[in-house]
Order: structure tokens, then sequence, then C-alpha cells
């Protein structure tokens, strides 16, 4: 699992490219890996970014917001992770649908983009709509729009693109042609406002949950979700969903449950 190439895409967000070839030999749109970085680390879910079977790699992007993830983004070529885990939840399925929204909010573009490219080699014609809080923060725009037949960006103070969140691009999108799906990753409260404007014109949405989680595989119940009505397990029923099913509201209480002992974490590993 050693990490073989490394790359800033921004401020606290760090692209690495591990070796982990039976992972990338299974790897398809929507998997996940639990990544531990040493012995005794948290386990961290990343989505696989990319992936490439015949040099045996897969692409992780790591945003280095709380104790593990900043420590994780300190590592560089050559050192290894201690163990990774995968690949795990359901694969995204592709289809053919014709015309495709793909929108990200932040560090969302990591999870959406394997999505979006095997849409595009599908044969769908995508349009893509990427927002970030400020200019610096929007990332892996070329890999996106080398899939896209339009591109538009936002950000919320107006440095880049459209000024305010992506949902109003997303939004003048709709209203202006026929669209067969949208596809929303991101923040959740982001991820709530897609849905709802999709919903505004009867447009079917899938989300990609980051639900905390522990195991990844269906044995301690940390990241369950409430989707129509019924109790789901993000890592392995997910983590992508029929966006209109979710309850966004539980799942943003069930983020929030450690943020004080996150916080207290992050801050004493950066003294
Ligand atoms: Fe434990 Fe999903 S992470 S059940």
């Amino acid at each position: 699992m050693k990490i073989i190439d490394k790359k800033q895409l921004a401020p606290e967000i760090v692209r690495f490219i591990v070796e982990a070839p039976q992972i990338a030999k299974k790897a398809q749109p929507g998997h996940f890996i639990i990544l531990r970085y040493k012995e005794n680390g948290e386990r961290i879910p990343l989505t696989i970014a990319d992936y490439n079977r015949e040099k045996g790699t897969i692409t992780l992007v790591c945003q280095g917001i709380g104790k593990s993830t900043y420590e994780i983004n300190r590592m560089e070529v050559g050192d290894s992770f201690l163990d990774l885990l995968g690949p795990l939840g359901k694969a995204y399925p592709i289809k053919k649908l014709g015309t495709v929204v793909c929108v990200a909010g932040g560090l969302g573009v990591a999870p959406l983009y394997p999505k979006a490219k095997a849409l595009y080699e599908a044969g769908n014609r995508i349009i893509s709509l990427i927002g970030a809080q400020r200019k610096e923060l929007l990332i892996m725009t070329e890999e996106m729009a080398a899939i896209s037949a339009e591109i538009h960006f936002s950000t919320d103070d107006g440095s880049f693109g459209h000024h305010g969140f992506i949902t109003e691009p997303l939004r003048q999108v709709l209203a202006r042609e026929k669209v067969d799906e949208v596809v929303a990753v991101g923040p959740v409260p982001m991820m709530a406002s897609a849905v709802k404007v999709a919903r505004e014109f009867n447009v079917p949405v899938v989300v990609s949950l980051n639900a905390l989680m522990v195991d990844g595989t269906g044995m301690c119940g940390g990241c369950r979700v409430t989707v129509g009505g019924e109790t789901k397990f993000c890592c392995v029923d997910g983590p992508t969903f029929d966006g209109a099913a979710v309850d966004f509201q539980e799942l943003l209480m069930r983020q929030r449950y450690y943020q004080e002992q996150e916080k207290e974490a992050f801050h004493r590993c950066k003294l």
C-alpha cells in the first residue's frame, strides 16, 4: 500500500496514487476503501477517485479536516499506509440515459469523477456543475472538463464563476433543457438542496452519502441512514442512494454527533 505519487490539489486537499493492485483489479465507480495509516490509527473511508488496472494503482483524495486526515496528508511518496480494505460499497450502476447533470460541492468532485467518467464512456452527455467555497478550493477541474459537454463553476465568495451556491446553475440548466438524471455529491446541505431542485423539475437524482463509518462492512451500524423510511447501512447498501428518498436532516444530525471530540483531537494533534 505504498504511496507512489502525491499532489497538493488545494490547501489541505491532497491526491495520492497508491499501489493496490488487488483493489484496482475490482474497483468500480461508487466503490470506496477504508484506510488505516498506522497501528491504532482511525479507520478512514475514502472514495476510490480513479483506478488503473494495468498499473495496479488507485487514486485517493483526502481533505485534512480532522486529526487523522491531517496526518495522512503529511505522508509522502515512498511511505506506506498500514492497510486498505476494499473495494467496499455497491458500485454505481452505469447506464446510457441521455443527458446527465453531475453536481459536486467541495471535495465531492473526487467521488463524483469516476461516476461521471463512466457515464461519459457509456455515451451520456455530461453537464458538470462544480462548486466550492472559493476559487483555490475548486479541484479536478481539468479531469471533469475533459468528459463534459459543458462545465460551470460557482464559488460561495464569488472569486470564480457564479457567485453563490451551485444549486442556482442547476436550476438554470433544468429549466433550459430535458435532463435524464442528476448526480449530486458533496456536503449534506448541498446534496439536500440539489435534490430539492431536481424534484421541482421531476428529474431523478442520485446522491453519494458520506455517513460516519467504522468497519465499512455492515457490522457496527455507525453508518445507518434512513432511505425511503427504512434503515440502510451506507457502507453495504450505498453509498449511492436515490436522493429523493434520503432523510438528510437525520444524516446531518448524525454527522455532527462527535463534532466536539473531533475538534479537540484535531486541536491536540496540531500542538
Ligand atoms: Fe459499520 Fe457501515 S460502517 S455498518
